[in-house]
Parts: C-alpha cells; sequence; structure tokens
C-alpha cells in the first residue's frame, strides 16, 4: 500500500544519509523541500522530493500547503503516575522548595504512595489518554519510566502497565526502570539497604522478565550518590539495560561523569554543568538531555545550553512529563522553552526535539528524521506561514495531522 502526500509547503528534517545525531553547529541546520511530496509504503518512508517528480500512489493526501515535520520523539518522561500533585505546587507558589516538600514525606513519596494503591488497569487508562494527548501534539515517540513504584511489586506492576501501552498504542515506546527515584522513608536513614534491594531483588526480576528497555537512576543531591548509581547501573548493564540517568539537577553531583563511565545513552537535567562535565561529555558517546519544562515549571535554574553547543555538544530536549516537575507533555512547549529560556534558534531546538532526543531513546535508526527506510511518524502542521512560526506562536496546537506507522492517527 503507498500513499502520497502532497503539495507540501515544506517538508522538513530531510536526511539524504541518516545520521546518528547534530551537534555543535550541525545544530542550526535543518534541511528542508519545498513544494514537496512524501511518499510511504505501508509503515515506511520510501521517498520524498520536489512536486516535479510526484509519483502515483494508492492514495493521495494533499497537505495543501502545509508543513511536514518527522513527529518529535520525547525521550525523558514519568507519564505513567497515579493522581495530580497540585496541593504541592500551591506549597511551591509559597516558597517551599523541591528538595523541601520531598524533605516532608511529599513529591515522589507522595507519588509513590498512590501509585501503590491504583491498580494496573487504572494506570494503563489514564496513561494511554495521556498517550492520545501528546500523539495530537505530533510526539511519535516516547520513553517511558517507572520510579513511582518503591517496592518490588509496584515497580513490576509500572512496568507491565508500560509493556501494555507498547502492545496497544501506535506509538514507539521505550521502557525505563527507574528504581532509585527516591528513597522510601522507611530507607530515609540506610539508603544503601534499598540500594541493596534494587541491585540484589528488582533488577534481576525486571531484566528476566524482560520489562525493560533501560537501567534510570536520580543521581543527585539529597537522592543517590555516584557510588550507589554506581553499583545500580554496574548491574543493569551486567543484565542487558542500557543506562540513561537523572544527573546534576539540584547540584554537581557527578552524576555526568558516573554516566558517562557507563557509555549512558543520555544524561538528563543538566542545570548543573561546569567546564569539567561538558570536557566529560566531549569525549563520549552519551547525549546530554535538558528538560525545559522542568526547570521552567520549578523555577531552577536553565541549563547552560549555548555554552555546550558552542563548545561542539550536541544537545536533547525532552519534556520530562510528570506529576511533580513537568505536568505536560507537549513538545512544541519546549520547543518554545528552548527557544526562549536557552535562546536556542528554532533550528536547534527542532534538532534537540526530534533527531538527538532519537538517539537518547535508541531509536534513532528508523525515527527522528524523514530518511528514506525509516518509519512514516510525521505530523502534518495548521498552516503557518513559516517553520519559525512553531516555536514562537506558544499554547496552540499547531499540529494538524499526525500518522504513525504510515497511517493517520483518528481519535
Ligand atoms: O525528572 N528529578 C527527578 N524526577 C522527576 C520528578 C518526578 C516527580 O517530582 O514526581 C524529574 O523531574
Ligand atoms: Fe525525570
Amino acid at each position: 500500500m503507498k500513499t502520497v502526500i502532497k503539495n507540501i509547503k515544506s517538508l522538513v528534517q530531510v536526511e539524504d544519509k541518516a545520521r546518528k545525531f547534530v551537534r555543535g553547529k550541525e545544530m542550526s541546520e535543518v534541511k528542508t523541500i519545498d513544494n514537496a511530496f512524501l511518499l510511504i509504503e505501508d509503515d515506511k518512508i520510501a521517498d520524498f522530493g520536489t512536486m516535479d517528480n510526484c509519483p502515483n500512489a494508492d492514495k493521495e493526501v494533499d497537505a495543501k500547503d502545509r508543513m511536514v515535520l518527522p513527529t518529535f520523539c520525547d525521550s525523558h518522561t514519568h507519564l505513567v503516575y497515579a493522581g495530580s500533585r497540585e496541593i504541592e505546587y500551591i506549597d511551591k507558589i509559597k516558597g517551599l522548595s523541591y528538595e523541601e516538600i520531598a524533605q516532608r514525606g511529599g513529591g515522589i513519596i507522595n507519588s509513590a504512595l498512590r501509585l501503590q494503591q491504583t491498580s494496573e488497569e487504572e494506570l494503563y487508562e489514564d496513561a494511554m489518554q495521556r498517550l492520545n494527548t501528546i500523539i495530537k501534539y505530533g510526539t511519535g515517540a516516547v520513553e517511558i519510566k517507572s520510579g513511582y513504584g518503591f517496592t518490588t511489586e509496584a515497580e513490576l506492576k509500572m512496568l507491565r502497565v508500560i509493556r501494555k501501552l507498547k502492545e496497544n498504542s501506535s506509538l514507539t515506546i521505550k521502557a525505563n526502570f527507574l528504581g532509585a527515584h527516591g528513597v522510601p522513608l522507611e530507607y530515609k536513614n540506610n539508603v544503601d539497604a534499598f540500594v541493596d534491594k534494587i541491585v540484589e531483588e528488582m533488577i534481576p526480576k525486571v531484566a528476566d522478565e524482560g520489562l525493560a528497555d533501560f537501567i534510570d537512576v536520580f543521581c543527585d543531591r539529597g537522592f543517590f550518590t555516584v557510588e550507589q548509581t554506581d553499583r545500580m547501573l554496574n548491574e543493569g548493564v551486567k543484565r542487558g539495560l542500557k543506562p540513561k540517568i537523572h544527573a546534576n539537577e539540584l547540584g554537581a553531583s557527578g552524576g555526568i561523569q558516573v554516566g558517562v563511565k557507563y557509555n549512558a545513552l543520555s544524561v538528563d537535567h543538566l542545570e548543573y554543568t561546569g567546564e569539567e562535565e561538558i570536557q566529560c561529555l566531549l569525549n563520549s558517546n552519551t547525549m546530554p538531555t535538558i528538560l525545559p519544562g522542568a526547570a521552567f515549571f520549578l523555577n531552577m535554574p536553565y541549563a547552560p545550553a549555548r555554552k555546550m553547543i558552542e563548545a561542539g555538544l550536541p544537545i536533547a530536549m525532552a519534556s520530562d512529563f510528570n506529576p511533580g516537575s513537568s505536568p505536560s507533555g507537549n513538545m512544541q512547549l519546549v520547543l518554545t522553552f528552548a527557544c526562549v529560556n536557552y535562546r536556542l534558534l528554532p533550528q536547534e531546538a527542532i534538532n534537540a526535539t526530534t533527531i538527538n532526543t532519537a538517539y537518547a531513546m535508541d531509536v534513532v535508526d528508523s525515527l527522528g528524521s524523514i530518511c528514506k527506510g525509516k518509519k512514516a511518524n510525521f505530523f502534518i502542521t495548521t498552516k503557518i506561514p513559516t517553520l519559525e512560526y512553531l516555536p514562537y506562536s506558544y499554547g496552540e496546537n499547531k499540529v494538524y495531522k499526525t500518522f504513525l506507522n504510515g497511517k493517520e492517527v483518528v481519535f
């Protein structure tokens, strides 16, 4: 079955040869073809070019002068969760910090208690709703973390929900085991004992059941130390899980270095990134990933994205969709935050949310750009005047239709 999308005003983020990611100066280039067609065969991109070479197909879709972009890859979310945390949001407005809320038993601990009491079915239904919403905003692939379980049983429950989402959603989904997301109250004075439990009990079970692609640790001040992170990543890697970690959100935690040591796919957050961390990342295959929604929502310092790009690094940007620090999975807002708060050019922001996040979630061979042979995941925009209009016009949905696996997603 062949489908052709014709009369595309601009076909954006095209590649003749698939790249792994883009870094430094390359980040400001996004290749586009004006007055274009896009040919899909089954679920794959078969061809593209200018309208003078537009082929025949079984089905035609007239883009009527709208733009086409590859769908966003959202490489960092916690979108399986129970309830919401708007009451803590009020505490934050009144002046309490994220860490203070966590120390009072709020934050991640609050979400964990609620999740333990919520059934697998309810978690699945709520998460599926969230997935459908992000598809409407142009996301085509998403990584989802566990980490609101705290007990082995509840962590496995979360990961089974993610497995069911993988089976039933048209999104490409990767599962990340984040057993070390917070410290349960009963382990408050003996965090090492909780780490023992993760290493000896949780990781083996998760790996045996094949429930996760990745392993994650919140390596930061007040959460898990570099030594504890080292132990957990070591065990995870032995059992075939690829590392991706939370690092340097609350302080210069050493998280970036330990992530690079384990050849992590990505290190995420990075508000506290200095020269030493930049040098370490430059000698690595690890994708520095910034989460603009979390820094915005928690009113935190912004990661030095410009400095990192100017040093020659690649940058990825993801939503961090979660009930505490970023209750939105809208990647179009991430584009706007990227430009306003991190001074990225619109083209840099597009690279940061497509090809570079595809690398950060290990799907760049099949997603992240418009390239022959890649999966046909793309969206048609509303009628927008320029590409720059995407981050400029914030708060309104500029996605007209989303296609996943070669088919329009209809709700
Ligand atoms: O990525 N930093 C750690 N974890 C999440 C927050 C999760 C929560 O507050 O529920 C984050 O921001
Ligand atoms: Fe996170």
